[in-house]
């Protein structure tokens, strides 16, 4: 079979390291064990490889608490153990029209059923948005600013650090989704005036799927909206109110641990930064390829400062479905079609009409091969509705 062209790494990184593979496989056939619950050797090795992922986690974040440093299923379980553990009826939490939906379902249910008021900040037509649109939207009762750090419809990277500025001025809670940017860009938490950072394993952290966490800085404290089995103190009635267990519930995807422990520790031998710049040039190439193509349309890749190696995309006159249909079956080019679990994103563009754009997300074993090849379809595709739409 000719070669699989993945440009769908804004969904999940494909393939992983080798390392990772090994990792997760080492892991389960030699220490497979419930950690926390037991001291025998094997169960503390167990126990060992989430504390030290913990602390590695911790300082790729530059966090200062391991403990503080919360494993939960993906960014979604972590969004959703933030937002409901922070706002409770009469709150008021200003999100923005940027939103994957792991931040606007929870926020839209606690509007629906708690009464907490919701405000929706818009991106202005490069695909940022401005601090002062939140300054503008602060209340008495705002409790909680949610904010993409990096949109995974358009790829562009969100003033974050403003932001929280002004939120910390204000004593507001900022929680911010790095969904995509984890691993991409660097996330420094305490330079960037961050309270609560929710992650995902599975994308440019280069994990598995099923793993990932939130980073909640000291001085902030989220309720737990769920309860269970911790492996410690099993006689308190209640659930415990330290961390790392305030916000972890039963036994832990270790298997999914290990694998992003040689996921990040892959990342950081490569260099965050190297695969960066290189993801860069290639979204550089693609982004004026496609821009040459008579019939098709980019969305707010006008400027390619503050943005990581995604962007999104139309041949006039076909949905984007179809587009992707045709890069699929005549090009064996993977690529995300459709609104991207990111449904405002699209009305803001008006794209919801014609079921959204076409994403094309460059990973880190993607080849300049690669990029050509794409814009040769994209060409061929863009020329052939032309042609049918003339004759
Ligand atoms: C910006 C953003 N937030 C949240 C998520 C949800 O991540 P997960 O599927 O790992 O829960 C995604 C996944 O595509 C995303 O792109």
């Amino acid at each position: 079979m000719e070669k699989l062209i993945y440009l769908d790494s804004g969904a999940t990184t494909f393939p992983k390291p080798e390392e990772v593979y090994v990792a997760m496989d080492q892991f389960y056939r030699n220490y497979g064990v419930n950690p926390g619950r037991s001291g025998y050797d094997l169960c503390m090795v167990a126990g060992s490889i989430v504390e030290e992922t913990r602390k590695l986690l911790t300082e790729f974040f530059s966090g200062t608490d391991p403990n503080r440093l919360i494993f939960a299923s993906n960014a979604t379980d972590a969004l959703n153990l933030a937002i409901f553990g922070l706002l409770q009826e009469g709150d008021h939490a200003i999100t923005s029209n940027l939103e994957h939906n792991s931040v606007l379902r929870p926020l839209f249910h606690l509007y629906k059923h708690s009464g907490v008021k919701i405000d929706y900040v818009p991106f202005d037509s490069h695909g940022f948005v401005d601090p002062e649109e939140f300054t503008r939207r602060f209340k008495k009762k705002t409790k909680l600013v949610v904010i993409n750090h990096c949109s995974n419809v358009i790829g562009t990277v969100q003033p974050v650090q403003e932001i929280g500025h002004l939120c910390r001025e204000r004593g507001i809670i900022s929680l911010v989704d790095t969904a995509q940017s984890a691993g991409k860009i660097p996330i420094n938490m305490a330079r960037m005036n961050i309270d609560i950072i929710a992650f995902t394993g599975h994308k440019s952290l280069m994990g598995p799927m099923g793993i990932g966490g939130l980073y909640v800085r000291e001085g902030v404290e989220i309720r737990h909206t769920r309860a269970g089995g911790t492996g410690v103190r099993s006689a308190v009635r209640t659930h415990l109110d330290e961390y790392p267990y305030r916000l972890e519930f039963g036994t832990p995807n270790l298997p999914g641990i290990a694998g992003l422990n040689a996921g990040v520790k892959w990342l950081l031998r490569q260099g965050m930064s190297n695969i960066h710049e290189r993801e860069m040039q290639l979204l550089s190439t693609l982004r004026d390829g496609l821009r040459e193509i008579d019939g098709v349309t980019l969305y707010c890749q006008d400027k390619l400062a503050n943005h990581i190696g995604l962007l999104t995309f139309n041949v006039d006159g076909l949905e984007a479905q179809d587009t992707g249909t045709m890069l699929d079956v005549d090009y064996n080019i993977a690529s995300r079609t459709g609104l991207h679990c990111a449904p405002l994103v699209h009305k803001q563009l008006g794209t919801v009409k014609i079921h959204g754009t076409v994403r094309f997300g460059i990973g880190p074993f993607n080849t300049v091969e690669d990029i050509e090849s794409a814009i040769r379809a994209v060409g061929d595709i863009a020329r052939l509705r032309q042609e049918k739409k003339t004759s």
